[in-house]
């Protein structure tokens, strides 16, 4: 199994280049269900999770040819709409096809995805929606059992209870084919469910209150749609990523191919804590405090445009930095700190009380050997391990290959040392 060597202490300097997002790519690969013509994506990141969604529709009969950062998908051919369980089981988000597939075949299997890493992570949301549009679920030997009725999906009047991001994206997906008028409230506001929005209305579904919580949706009746060229958007995860990279090991860093204001709230979070940081059109630097001296800061995840979850970790790293003590706080996720127990391994002082951790700051950290849980953990060991003193080893890297596009090489390139190894399985 592969790990991850670094040997820590090492400023970095350079710049950068973003991917594409991969949270936006997956709806997006998802919603080619809904083409009638073969759909050409730029900037499409080359990660695990990307093929692990791919290798989903080409098993629904879907063709596609991914090169580079360049894909092609023509899933007009799809034949199939079963989502078996060996795929579902490692990634969630497969869990976006159910809309696609029911509102173009009428029927579909979808396997439940189950526990992750991260909590228990329901989906009710997203049947609830779809029950409310007509669609009879039934839970059945672990698949998620839906169809509609003869004509299809209907429109309605649906209310998330909860802000939802895959769960607004799957029911925009389903509306833009159903029969009628969907209103969607208390939709996601996150940059990748307005790129699923625009795209859909670039081919033709006609689409209001885009990026605001109201959405409307007329659907088309079934027709099927006429994609335009697509290309992702940046990823903000990882470049909020890099910026805590420049800023743990107190370098000067540019993330480069970046929309720096849908990574305004990790800005500002830098900005609290003395980091200067230079914006522009498509870039973002960082340098670190003038006098050295990492400032504490509190937070608390949200929803988009607010401080996001999947910066949480990074922060708890960089936080061990600081001259004192931070409070950083997790509301969208039930046990999502367990990059904490990781991070105490080398040496960080840090505290867990229900859904807080409290950060003490100035710890000096020493390289170990410590496991990789789930992405965003996973990139704070990373963080850690490039101010550690020594060597850390991070076991389980997978996890990082679902999201982050060519790592090592990225870090390599601004003056990390960093290696892939192979290991005896842990
Ligand atoms: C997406 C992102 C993930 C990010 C998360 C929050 C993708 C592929 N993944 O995940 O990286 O961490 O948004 O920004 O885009 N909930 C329910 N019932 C549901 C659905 C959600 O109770 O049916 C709850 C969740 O448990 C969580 C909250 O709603 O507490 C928000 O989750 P959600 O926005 O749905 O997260 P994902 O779309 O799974």
């Amino acid at each position: 199994m592969d790990a991850l060597k670094i040997y820590g202490g090492k400023k970095l300097s350079g710049k950068v280049k973003i991917s594409g997002a991969k949270n936006s790519a997956l709806p997006i690969i998802a919603s080619t269900i809904l083409a009638k013509n073969r759909v050409k994506i730029e900037n499409m990141p080359n990660v695990v999770d990307i093929k692990t969604l791919l290798k989903l529709l080409g098993r629904l009969g879907a063709n596609y040819e991914l090169s580079g950062n360049s894909l092609e998908v023509d899933s007009s051919k799809v034949n199939s709409t079963v989502a078996n369980y060996d795929i579902v089981k490692t990634m969630r988000a497969s869990i976006l096809v159910l809309g696609p597939l029911l509102t173009r075949f009428g029927h579909c299997e979808v396997s439940l995805p189950g526990g992750c890493a991260i909590g228990a992570r329901p989906v009710d949301l997203h049947l609830k929606a779809l029950q409310k549009m007509g669609a009879e679920i039934t839970i059945d030997e672990g698949y998620i059992k839906a169809s509609t009725p003869k004509d299809g999906l209907q429109g309605a009047d649906i209310h998330f209870e909860k802000k939802s991001v895959t769960g607004t994206e799957n029911i925009v997906m389903a509306a833009a084919l159903a029969h009628g008028e969907t209103n969607i409230s208390n939709c996601a506001l996150e940059p990748e469910v307005v790129q699923i929005c625009e795209i859909l209305r670039d081919a033709g579904v006609e689409i209001e209150g885009i990026g605001t919580e109201q959405i409307r949706v007329v659907g088309t009746g079934g027709k099927l749609l006429q994609f335009q060229d697509i290309k992702v958007i940046p990823d903000r995860i990882e470049a909020g990523t890099y910026l805590c990279a420049g800023a743990i090991t107190k370098s000067t860093v540019k993330v480069s191919d970046v929309e720096p204001k849908h990574i305004q709230a990790t800005i500002n979070k830098l900005e609290e804590m003395n980091f200067k940081l230079e914006i522009g059109k498509d870039f973002v630097r960082i340098a670190p405090p003038e006098d050295g001296k990492i400032g504490s800061v509190d937070i608390v995840t949200a929803e988009f445009p607010k401080f996001p979850t999947d910066m949480q970790a990074q922060f708890v790293a960089l936080t061990t930095q600081a001259c004192s003590e931070s409070i950083i706080e997790e509301r969208l996720f039930e046990n999502r700190f367990m990059h904490v127990s990781e991070l105490q391994r080398l040496g960080a002082g840090i505290e867990i009380e229900k859904n807080q951790v409290k950060v003490s700051g100035s710890s000096e950290l020493i390289g170990a050997d410590v496991m990789a849980t789930d992405l965003r953990a996973s990139s704070a060991l990373v963080l850690a391990g490039l101010v550690a003193k020594g060597e850390t080893t991070i076991h389980r890297i997978y996890h990082l290959d679902r999201g982050y596009e060519s790592l090592e090489e990225k870090l390599r390139n601004l003056g990390a040392k960093v290696e892939r190894v192979k290991v005896d399985i842990l």
